[in-house]
């Protein structure tokens, strides 16, 4: 033996051939855990070598004999041989799982060589029960909800009982494969020989997984193919409702008219639970069809800010706002200070024009405007005297005279909307006013007239041409003079004096004196009389 130790590899063999000699026995094989289905057989393998001993096996720590049919050694001369690997017959749960030990007596009473396995396990299989799924210290039926609101984490449990072995326990949000916290199994209290498996899994709830499946399957030899069942629950996660509004675009927003626009809105909720919902105008709870919020024909007054909101048991979402602003053409509400305005000459006066509208207008004043067909457009010629809300005139004038209409304007879209007031008639009072000189031509022998022009408010009462010590009040007539009837247009008059068979004499000024409540005034027209051929003359006129 001592040699043998110093033995080089080639002799090797030989060597071991020698140590077999006195070698002692020792295993070479040691039963393993093994599991069976009820009524088959199973083999716990067992194989020494040197056996010198007497081989014998142990259940739970109790002598197994050897019984035909039941017990049996797998090699019938083993024994002896080394070989005491041991078949159970017919395996049952009750008699047969527990712990196994395969043991050799020792070779003789003096040498402590006798063999003992560790205990390994025969498990007897059965089936678990389908596996259930807890939540809350509850189980939940198949295909319910568990309810967790989102952002928390819900510690859910999965347990197949009653199954030997455990069940192998696996967790699936819908495909995706879950990690499980832990899984334990236990013996179950009543029936010791099979197991409670309990798998654990914590699990976020986000918004994504509402509405998923959760399953557990349990795996196990003894569940017919494909040896796995599922149990499933639905996630219902809860979460505070979240609100868009749908319809607002900024082209149907941009151009609402009142009376032919129509706005249809939905605050659109995602909440779990189903969100109540509700419209704000200006901060205030406005009665609406659920929903929608349905404003057809709009009106000025539904301009304002909107707000959408909702709400379920987690709590209230923020409140979504858009601006509606209600087009709507201009109206002139006011135009004064009256429908008569009586300003003295070269007095101030200011009109002034009033008008609602969205967006606000602008205004235009007219002075005589031309009547328009549609109170509705503007003048169609003539420049605005002013495009203020107010019209100033400064230093008034008779041509300043006459009707006044103001216009406002605005823009809906690409559309210019106009409204035009009634008018507003300004009377100028004053003393007449023409001009203080003038000239005038006549041919000897004919027909001469002599013109002036004098604006007055009110008309004049009186009138008279004065030339050398004579007076002719108008109208009259003296000889070959005739002082005609003024002929009149908004506040002028037009006087003239007529001289029949024009003398070269007759050449001279003629003064005309009109006279009213306010004044008088003078206009001196130097008449000159032309008696020479028409060319000539003709030249002398230019
Ligand atoms: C668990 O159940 C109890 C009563 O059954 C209930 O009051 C509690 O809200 C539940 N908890 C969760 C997280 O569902
Ligand atoms: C589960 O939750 C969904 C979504 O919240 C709900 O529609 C459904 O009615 C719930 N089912 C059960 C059985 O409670
Ligand atoms: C429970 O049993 C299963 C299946 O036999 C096994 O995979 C798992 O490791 C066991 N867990 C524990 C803690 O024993
Ligand atoms: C607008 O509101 C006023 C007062 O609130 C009301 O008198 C009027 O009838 C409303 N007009 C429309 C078109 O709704
Ligand atoms: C007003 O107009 C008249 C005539 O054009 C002129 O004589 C007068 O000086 C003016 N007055 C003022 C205050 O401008």
């Amino acid at each position: 033996m001592k040699m043998c130790w110093h033995c080089v590899a080639k002799f090797f063999v030989l060597c071991v051939a020698v140590v077999r000699v006195d070698a002692v026995q020792r295993f070479i094989e040691m039963p393993t855990y093994t599991e069976v289905n009820p009524g088959e057989d199973a083999l716990l393998k067992c194989r020494i070598s040197d056996k010198k001993g007497v081989c014998s096996w142990q259940k739970d720590n109790k002598p197994v004999g050897i019984y035909r049919g039941k017990y049996e050694w797998a090699n019938e001369n083993s024994p002896v041989g080394g070989d005491c690997s041991l078949w159970v017959r017919a395996a049952t749960l009750q008699l047969d799982d527990g712990q196994w030990q395969c043991q050799v007596t020792a070779s003789n009473y003096d040498v402590q060589d006798a063999l003992s396995s560790p205990p390994a396990a025969l498990a007897v299989r059965v089936p678990p029960q389908s596996p259930r799924i807890l939540f809350n210290g509850s189980h939940v039926m198949p295909g319910q909800n568990i309810t967790v609101p989102a952002g928390s984490r819900a510690t859910v449990v999965c347990e197949a009982r009653y199954g030997n072995p455990p069940a192998y326990i696996e967790w699936y949000l819908e495909k995706e494969r879950l990690t499980a916290w832990s899984q334990t199994n236990a013996s179950e209290v009543e029936r010791p020989r099979v197991w409670a498996s309990r798998s654990v899994l914590e699990l976020g709830a986000t918004r994504s997984a509402h509405g998923r499946q959760l399953a557990c399957r349990a795996h196990h030899p003894s569940y017919p193919s494909p040896y796995y069942k599922d149990s499933f629950t639905m996630l219902d996660v809860t979460f505070v409702p979240v609100v868009s509004i749908v319809g607002a675009d900024a082209s149907s927003l941009g151009n609402l008219e009142e009376g032919s626009s129509a706005l249809s809105l939905e605050c659109r909720a995602e909440g779990n639970p189903a969100p109540y919902v509700w419209w704000t105008r200006n901060g205030q709870v406005i009665a609406t069809n659920g929903p929608k919020l349905i404003l057809a024909p709009v009106s000025r007054n539904h301009s304002g800010i909107y707000g959408c909101q909702a709400r379920n048991s987690l709590g209230t979402s923020d409140s979504v706002k858009i601006e509606i602003d209600i087009k709507y053409p201009p109206r002139v509400t006011w135009v004064g200070p009256d429908t008569v305005v009586e300003a003295n000459l070269f007095s101030q006066v200011t009109l002034e024009c009033k008008a609602d509208g969205n967006p606000t207008p602008s205004y235009q004043w007219y002075h005589n405007p031309t009547p328009s067909v549609h109170i509705n457009s503007a003048p169609e010629d003539g420049y605005p005297a002013a495009t203020t809300a107010q019209l100033q005139l400064h230093n008034v004038s008779y041509n300043q005279h006459g009707r006044y209409t103001c216009v406002a304007v605005n823009h809906i879209g690409v559309e210019e909307r106009t409204h035009q007031s009634e008018p507003i008639t300004l009377n100028v009072l004053g003393p007449p006013v023409g001009a203080e000189t003038g000239t005038a031509h006549a041919w000897s022998g004919a027909e001469g007239r002599v013109h002036a022009t004098v604006c007055a408010d009110p008309a004049p009462r009186r009138a008279a041409w004065l030339w050398g010590s004579l007076r002719l009040d108008v109208p009259s007539q003296i000889g070959r003079y005739r002082a005609l009837e003024p002929s009149g247009a908004n506040g002028c008059y037009r006087y003239t004096l007529l001289i029949s068979s024009t003398a070269v004499s007759d050449a001279r000024v003629y003064v005309l004196h009109v006279e009213n409540e306010r004044g008088f005034s003078s206009h001196a027209v130097s008449l000159t009389v032309h008696g020479k051929s028409l060319e000539d003359t003709r030249l002398d006129i230019q």
